[in-house]
């Protein structure tokens, strides 16, 4: 059995646990902003393909003390890397972490290039060039105090860029976080969904795919580890095929969208079209303060703007408390999820049944849940 690293946003480690654990994974362990697990090839396959929280899959390949460039160049070297790259195909490396002698990523990436390409040299005299792009194998080391762990990237770009948004919204979620968030609030495709500030539509988008069973990383053109020199075509092959089969042909529910700005509404439909959604979920323009309930109840799950990005906090009280009426008065028998700052959430004014505190890139949010009766 092979080890293997998920990297995830800080705070979603438990919902990647459920995902990893729903995937097959075996002997799974939280740590800060990723998830141990172990499990075969098939699983890795698996999990880049259908994972839908996950940043990056990585492969811990060694790991070794390395408080100084000398001996990190050293405990690369003692690495074969013929069994990993050969000179006419390209690398990256990305640095996290760092100690007292390391602490520039830039620095300690390029201690290991040069081991890397300085036995490539001595071997066959050729050497890999770098492509920070689009390489053949993107390597990671995780740098922490004295230890270096180096980890073979299986991702490549982060799994985040699903490939189905070209389109980018004012402050779009991304799209591994908007999962998480759906996964959070336990639908299972059960019940309607409805987003009524869906911007470019990553919520009703996700919750799409979800409710199809449609693997998030079926509209990727590659994953890095197809040009592994290990790669089991067969098996990548045997994995795809049987999420092919469980996609379902139509939505179980309805699945709705509506924002006030109709430039957004066609960035949300463009990116359904390159979803292959268009045709089943349903987006129109409504202004908050006329909303009323598109289908029967169901889950409502938004992210309003915060101030921080696309106003003043201050000036969006109003707004919020019309949110909060909105709520009250129209979408009885509905379950309501609202991601903003503790600070706007206080203007709702309507009683959170659970809270559950969640990062937006660097901005502390709440997730919060409104049972409406
Ligand atoms: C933070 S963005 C949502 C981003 C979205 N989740 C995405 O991933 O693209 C908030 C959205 O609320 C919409 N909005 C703001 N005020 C509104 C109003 N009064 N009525 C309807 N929509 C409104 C904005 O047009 C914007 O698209």
């Amino acid at each position: 059995m092979q080890r293997y690293f998920a990297t995830v946003a800080r705070g979603l480690e438990s919902v990647a646990v459920k995902e990893l654990t729903a995937l097959g994974a075996k002997h799974i362990k939280p740590d800060f902003s990723g998830v141990h697990f172990a499990g075969d090839r098939a699983l890795l396959y698996r999990v880049n393909l259908c994972a839908r929280t996950i940043f990056r899959v990585l492969v811990p390949i060694a790991e070794f003390r390395c408080r100084h460039a000398r001996e990190l160049y050293r405990a690369i070297q003692n690495i074969d890397w013929r069994e990993h790259l050969s000179p006419e195909q390209t690398l990256a490396i990305d640095c996290t972490g760092g100690n007292r002698q390391l602490n520039h990523t830039h620095f300690t990436a390029l201690q290991v290039k040069n081991a890397i390409v300085d036995q490539q040299r001595a071997q066959t005299g050729q050497r890999s060039s770098v492509d920070a792009k689009s390489p053949d194998l993107r390597l990671n080391l995780h740098i922490y105090q004295q230890r270096g762990v180096l980890s073979l990237d299986s991702s490549g770009s982060s799994l985040h860029r699903r490939g189905y948004r070209q389109a980018m919204g004012q402050a779009p979620l991304k799209e591994t976080l908007a999962a998480a968030l759906i996964q959070l609030t336990g639908w299972q495709g059960d019940v309607p969904f409805y987003d009524p500030l869906c911007g470019s539509g990553t919520l009703v988008l996700e919750a799409a795919l979800l409710a199809k069973r449609i693997p998030p990383g079926s509209f990727r053109q590659q994953f890095t580890f197809e040009r592994w020199r290990n790669f089991d075509a067969q098996v990548w092959e045997h994995v795809q095929q049987t999420n092919r089969e469980q996609v379902l042909a139509d939505l179980p529910v309805p699945i709705v969208g509506s924002d006030h700005d109709p430039e957004q509404l066609q960035l949300a439909y463009t990116n359904a079209k390159n979803a292959r959604l268009s045709e089943q979920i349903r987006l129109f323009p409504a202004e908050l303060s006329g909303l009323e309930p598109p289908t029967d109840p169901g889950i409502l799950v938004c992210n309003p703007p915060y101030g921080h990005r696309l106003g003043i906090e201050e000036e969006l009280g109003p707004f919020y408390q019309e949110l909060g009426d909105v709520l009250k008065q129209r979408f009885t028998g509905w379950t309501a999820y609202v991601l903003t700052t503790k600070i706007l959430s206080k203007y709702i004014g309507l009683q959170a049944t659970q809270r559950i505190p969640i990062y937006n890139g660097s901005l502390a949010c709440t997730f919060l849940k409104y049972e409406l009766y």
